[in-house]
């Protein structure tokens, strides 16, 4: 079961206040298992978009929303091609966005996705199954030590990138979960685990570079900020630091009027601010969301409105 995190404070934030809900056009960049999307209907919003890379996403995203009738579509897509998904649906712009990053509980408890290694599966992790890209598989058993070091450092923010690495080449070929768990668990004395289990960042880094999560949030923003109708609002929530950086940075960006350096005496970039910062700071779930739900710790929701 996936239960959608911050709930109550992205209804209060990212719906546009004083407007007629029932004209509000919705697009949930990763409607996921539906949570976020029927919360939103169930307040109101008229009409809804729902875009996931996940063919298994998008089957029970139909099932949670089939109440909401032909309120509701639901597209194969990356919310790096929102633009034409919403035009390929006769909207030129949209009132909200979504973006809730990252992998489901769904995808989490799937063993034959490959995504977690408390289950023994062929070690794949693309969100689309269907996609040429290579799987978690394909990296390990090709890149050379540097690169995957560089991978685990990078995305896992992993310290021993470099010794992992190693004994990653050493147990070559790597097909399945656990195996990859226990290279891991061979390159880090067990005096050295901290709290989580070492092989944890190591998943983390290949699933973002699997899926070239990083790029698909910058694009994502990109266009989603471009998308925007006037007044209306994108919400993105992060789950890990790499992500909010981006969204962090992204956001204040297009809130600032002029970007020129300090020293200038007059402005000469030209930037006009696009938006404005609904959330100075980043929400993040109270103390009764994480004792709910674990997975609700490191989540952060940040807003922005278009001017
Ligand atoms: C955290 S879940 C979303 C859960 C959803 N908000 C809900 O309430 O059920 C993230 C979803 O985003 C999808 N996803 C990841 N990258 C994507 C991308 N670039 N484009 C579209 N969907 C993506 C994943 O397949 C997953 O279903």
């Amino acid at each position: 079961m996936h239960i959608p995190v911050l709930l109550a404070p992205l209804l209060a934030h990212l719906i546009p206040p004083e407007r007629d809900r029932a004209a509000l056009r919705a697009l949930d960049g990763t409607v996921g298992a539906g949570g976020h999307s029927a919360a939103l209907l169930d307040a109101g919003v008229g009409s809804l978009l729902g875009l996931d890379l996940d063919p298994a996403a998008l089957a029970l995203a139909a099932e949670t929303l089939a109440p909401f009738g032909d309120r509701v579509r639901l597209v194969h897509a990356s919310y790096a091609d929102m633009a034409q998904a919403a035009r390929s649906h006769g909207w030129d712009a949209v009132d909200l966005i979504l973006l809730d990053l990252g992998v489901s509980s769904m995808q989490l408890d799937t063993p034959e996705r490959g995504f977690a290694f408390r289950h023994d599966a062929p070690l794949d992790m693309r969100f689309d199954p269907s996609s040429p890209s290579m799987t978690a598989a394909d990296l390990v058993n090709t890149l050379t030590a540097e690169a995957l070091a560089d991978i685990l450092s990078r995305y896992g923010e992993e310290r021993e990138s470099r010794r992992i690495a190693r004994a990653i080449i050493a147990a070559r070929p790597i097909n399945t979960t656990r195996a990859l768990a226990a290279a891991v668990e061979s390159a880090i004395p067990r005096r050295f685990w901290g709290d989580i289990h070492p092989a944890t960042r190591t998943f983390q880094a290949l699933r973002i570079a699997v899926n070239d999560e990083l790029s698909a949030v910058e694009r994502g923003i990109e266009a989603g900020l471009d998308l925007l109708a006037s007044g209306g609002r994108m919400g993105v929530i992060s789950f890990h630091s790499l992500e909010d950086r981006i969204v962090k940075d992204a956001f204040k960006l297009a809130a600032t009027a002029c970007i020129c350096p300090p020293h200038v005496p007059v402005c000469v970039c030209g930037h006009q601010a696009s938006v404005r910062l609904v959330t100075r700071k980043p929400i993040t779930a109270d103390a009764d969301e994480t004792a709910a739900n674990p997975r609700s710790r490191s989540a952060k929701l940040r807003v922005v409105a278009k001017l």
